[in-house]
Parts: structure tokens; sequence; C-alpha cells
């Protein structure tokens, strides 16, 4: 399957906002946002930043020729848990097209991204603790536990970029 990795333009805002609201309807649990009051607003947060082209976030997407199947999204500094760390957050995979290494190599991109982005020397996420598949792909990906959050109830993981995986 020719799947390719590309960072989302503003002209791809359309595509983004169908499939960030897919993820939020298939997947309540594992996102905060709620999919009633996001399909609900004009823009969606990032929607907008992409038609702005906002300097401090980007989306990489996995494409199956024009069809987007896959997103993950890179806020710049986001997080103040640690200095100089970037943030990935809104990961997702359409269902018809797991388990096939496409979110292995979309957060793998991503990664590629942030190095050549340049102003981060972390990367922070947080997951669900009950959300074993995803924690399985980012430690794949060279993401380690930082710590896990009592409340809300999440772990936090970290990968340094120039760590090798
Ligand atoms: C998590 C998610 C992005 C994984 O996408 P994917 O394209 O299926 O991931 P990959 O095929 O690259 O799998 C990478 C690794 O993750 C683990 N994994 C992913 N799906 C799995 C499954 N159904 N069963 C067991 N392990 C799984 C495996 O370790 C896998 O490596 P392997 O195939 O060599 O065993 C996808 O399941 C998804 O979108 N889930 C819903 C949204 C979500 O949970 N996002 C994360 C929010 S923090």
């Amino acid at each position: 399957m020719p799947v390719s990795y590309r960072q989302l333009q503003s002209f791809d805002a359309p595509k983004y906002r169908e499939i960030r609201l897919q993820s939020l309807r298939e997947n309540p649990d594992v996102f905060e946002a709620d999919y009633y009051f996001e399909s609900q607003q004009p823009q969606l947060t990032f929607e907008k930043r992409l038609i702005e082209k906002d300097t401090d976030s980007f989306i990489v997407g996995a494409w199956l020729h024009d069809q987007l199947i896959g997103i993950c999204t890179f806020v710049n500094k986001n997080n103040e848990a640690i200095h100089g760390a970037g943030t990935l957050i809104q990961m997702f995979v359409k269902s018809a097209f797991r388990r096939q290494g496409i979110g292995l190599a979309l957060v793998n991109y991503f990664v590629q991204q942030v190095i050549d982005d340049g102003r981060n020397q972390q990367i922070i996420l947080a997951v669900s603790p009950d959300n074993y598949l995803a924690k399985q792909l980012y430690h794949k990906a060279g993401f380690r536990l930082l710590r896990q959050q009592a409340v809300p109830r999440l772990d936090i993981f970290y990968r340094k970029i120039d760590d090798k995986q």
C-alpha cells in the first residue's frame, strides 16, 4: 500500500477537520475533547491554526493517495513539565488502516519533523493508562514513561529527540 507522510498545509484543513472529528466520534475515551461540542464549532482549534499558518504547531498526516488516513499533531513548548519540550497530541489512524505499521511510521516521521524544526530537545505526550495499544506504539517509537499523573489519570511519556530508538 503506497502510504506517504507529509505535513498538512492550509488547503488540507477540511480533511483535517473530517478525520479529527472522526477520531473524537469513534474513540471518545482516548481524547479529552468532546465530539458533540467540537462538531458544533465552525473551526476546530488546529483547523484554525492550520489555515492561519501558525508557526507554533504542525500536523503530520499519513496519506493514501489523496486520502488522509492518519494524523498526529505537534505543539511547540506547549507544556511546562519539561523545559524545551514540544508536545505530541491527537494521534489517530483510521480503523481500516490499523495494524499495518502506519501509526509507528507516522510517529517516526513526526519525530523527524521535530528534529528538523530544531526548537525542541524533547517531546512529551499524555496517554490514558488503559490505552495499552498506544502505549506500545509510543514505546516502539522510543518514548519512555516520565511519570504517572493521578488527576486526571494520565501516563506522561517523553522522548529526547537525539535518543536512538
Ligand atoms: C494507537 C493507534 C494510533 C495505532 O495505530 P496503528 O497504525 O494500528 O499502529 P501500528 O500498526 O504502527 O502499530 C505499532 C505498534 O503498536 C502496537 N499495536 C497497535 N495496534 C495494536 C493492536 N491492535 N494489538 C496489539 N498491538 C498493537 C504494536 O506494538 C504495534 O507493533 P507491531 O505491529 O509490530 O506489533 C491506533 O490504534 C488508533 O488510532 N487508536 C485510536 C486513537 C488512539 O488511541 N490514539 C492515541 C491517543 S494517546
